[in-house]
């Protein structure tokens, strides 16, 4: 069979890379290989955890490509030299240009850290995700993967899994509990879909 091929986008620390990354060398995603990873930050940690595994990593910021179009170009001559089966928004931070959405659709899929379509949409990322949660006085979260489509955070629903919101949490305890959940199902998601590829 041939060898399923993700390319991973990312901003920060990478832990889902990390994930990503150790259920492919430990078989449970099958057949597959990371051919690439792009970074939004020229800083970010997940960028370092791509070399260890020597996997291509390079950066397109904003910065660099001050012009959305410029940037659009440059991760898209990326990714049409990686040829991708599958590409993972993974701790993506930025928005994916329209023309990439366009070009790979059906092919993209994101994790959110919320139990969509609630807590969903451009102002809701990171830290500040939880921080709603816990504002709203809401008792329950988790994480969501979907593929992605023109809109933020609103394409069809993959997995999505729950976890409590306990008292005295604060925005940090209940991201760690809720990212000990998105490293259970992107990789779960990722292996349906590699799974159903024929
Ligand atoms: C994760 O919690 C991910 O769900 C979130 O950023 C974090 C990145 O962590 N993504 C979003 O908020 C997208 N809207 P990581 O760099 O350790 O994977």
């Amino acid at each position: 069979m041939e060898t399923f091929r993700i390319s991973v986008l990312v901003s920060g620390n990478g832990s889902n890379l990390q994930c990503i990354i150790d259920a492919v060398e430990d078989g449970r995603i099958a057949n597959s290989k990371i051919v690439g990873v792009i970074s939004s930050s020229e800083n970010a940690y997940a960028l370092e955890r791509a070399r260890q595994h020597e996997i291509p990593a390079a950066a397109v910021t904003k910065y660099e490509y001050a012009d959305m179009r410029d940037r659009m170009d440059a991760i898209l001559k990326i990714l049409d030299g990686e040829h991708p089966d599958l590409i993972v928004l993974a701790g993506y931070l930025s928005i994916l240009p329209a023309k990439v959405v366009e070009k790979y659709r059906g092919r993209i899929i994101n994790i959110h850290p919320a139990l969509l379509p609630k807590f969903g949409g451009k102002d809701f990322y990171g830290i500040h995700v939880h921080e709603a949660v816990l504002a709203a006085g809401e008792k329950e979260s988790g994480a969501t993967v979907h593929y992605v489509d023109e809109g933020v955070d609103t394409g069809k629903i993959i997995l999505q899994e729950k976890v409590p919101v306990l008292p005295g949490d604060d925005p940090q305890t209940l991201r760690e509990r809720v990212l000990e959940i998105e490293h259970k199902i992107l990789p779960e998601a990722i292996a349906m879909i590699e799974k159903a590829r024929h």
